[in-house]
């Protein structure tokens, strides 16, 4: 079975983010298209649709020293798992999160060069080697590098205020589907441009560290995106980020969803240097999880949402003393009741009542634009529910700046 992707005329708006976002190697020619489905994701009105077609002609290719026969116009990844190849949605060997090129999860060799299968078509006589390169140096599509005045949410409260506080970079790839995605156009981005560039973890640490010193603060923050989807990467970064910030008054800051954060990445995560972090807890219920994070995979959106509480939890029990810990809860009424923010409030307090927690008003935004922006006042009653339940530390977003302590 082979995909192409069909635009449809009468939905497309003319925005043209598919074609700002996404590195189409076959510059979205329909002819050539090889359904790796990138610009699908990418697309914010649904005007991008796989279709399925029958492909004839077959094409010879060389994995790991043998020869196949594989059908052309298919992506590297579709090739190998057609020869048996598994790609997995977790991390862990190869394995395909992001599905737009972003991540650098899914590389193989590909003629002496590792590049992402997920988005890369196949080509008669390529030579691709499956097993991973011991001294391969990780590369990953990152922007945004910025002065923050606000931080995110693993920045402490009490210095949101005037001026900058902390600088950041945004890496591109996540593993979730939002459809109120609040920051899509890296999310679903694999194209180069002046402020996004696939870097190493070493070039992206040493640009940041230079920001950091133009603009003298001692936070660095990286979000996403997913930031956590390239382990080796995030880790490198964060070796490197300390080497070159020795100082005691350097925070090294990770915003995540968490749903990668097994226990022993979180170990290897704060080895690694990591000082502060922010971890979004989407829901309590699976089914408010599937309709936030936009996945269809029931078991595997209830995996991502346990390892997230199960990571807070961990860190907590663990790293009280060493690390600080910042909860996200989104909210918007039409996509989370209120009583279940107040279910989440009683269980966040039996992990810790002090554990700071930040309300993100999820604005109208990429697929959900026909959401309401949450009001003021329904953020300051989910302020004070939150509140009720014994928590110390609420803090909510609202478009006219922040309700908290
Ligand atoms: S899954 Fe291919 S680059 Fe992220």
């Amino acid at each position: 079975m082979s995909w192409i992707v069909k635009k449809e005329e009468n939905i497309c708006q003319r925005c043209f983010w598919c074609e700002n976002l996404i590195n189409c190697p076959i510059n979205f020619a329909e002819s050539e298209c090889f359904g790796c489905g990138a610009c699908v994701l990418a697309c914010p009105y649904e005007a991008r649709k796989i279709v399925e077609v029958k492909r004839e002609k077959k094409i010879e290719i060389t994995v790991d020293g043998e020869k196949f026969e594989v059908f052309e116009k298919i992506t590297v990844r579709k090739a190998l798992e057609t020869l048996g190849y598994k790609f997995r949605k977790i991390p862990n060997g190869i394995s395909i999160p992001c599905e737009v090129g972003g991540c650098g999860c899914c590389g193989v060799e590909i003629n002496g060069q590792i590049r992402p299968s997920c988005v890369t078509p196949i080509k008669a006589g390529m030579k691709i080697k499956t097993e991973p390169i011991e001294d391969f140096i990780p590369r990953r599509l990152v922007g945004g590098f910025m002065p923050h005045p606000v931080g995110g949410v693993g920045t402490p409260w009490y210095l949101k205020g005037e001026g900058y506080i902390e600088v950041a970079l945004f890496t591109a790839g996540c593993n979730f589907r939002c459809p109120q995605c609040q920051n899509w156009t890296t999310t679903y981005r694999s194209r180069e441009d002046i402020e996004h560039k696939v870097l190493t973890p070493k070039e992206a640490a040493e640009r940041i560290t230079q920001i950091r010193r133009k603009y003298k603060v001692d936070r660095m923050a990286i979000s996403g995106g997913e930031c956590t989807l390239n382990r080796r990467w995030l880790i490198e970064y964060l070796r490197e980020l300390k080497r070159l910030n020795p100082d005691r008054e350097a925070r090294l800051h990770v915003d995540t969803n968490g749903s990668l954060l097994t226990e022993d990445y979180i170990d290897e995560l704060i080895d690694a240097g990591m000082t502060d972090i922010g971890i979004d807890l989407k829901s309590l219920k699976t089914e408010t999880f599937m309709i936030i994070t936009g996945l269809q995979d029931r078991k595997l959106a209830e995996i991502y949402k346990e390892t997230a509480w199960h990571a807070v939890k961990y860190i907590v029990d663990k790293y009280r003393d060493r690390v600080f810990v910042g909860i996200g809860i989104p909210y918007n009424r039409k996509l989370i009741y209120a009583e279940e923010i107040e279910m989440m409030g009683k269980e966040i307090y039996k992990i810790a009542p002090e554990i700071q927690v930040c309300v993100l008003d999820y604005r109208p935004e990429f697929r959900r634009r026909d959401i309401p922006y949450p009001e003021y006042w329904e953020m300051k009653e989910i302020y004070r529910i939150l509140k009720n339940v014994g928590l110390k530390i609420v803090i909510c977003q609202t478009r006219y700046g922040y309700i908290g302590p």
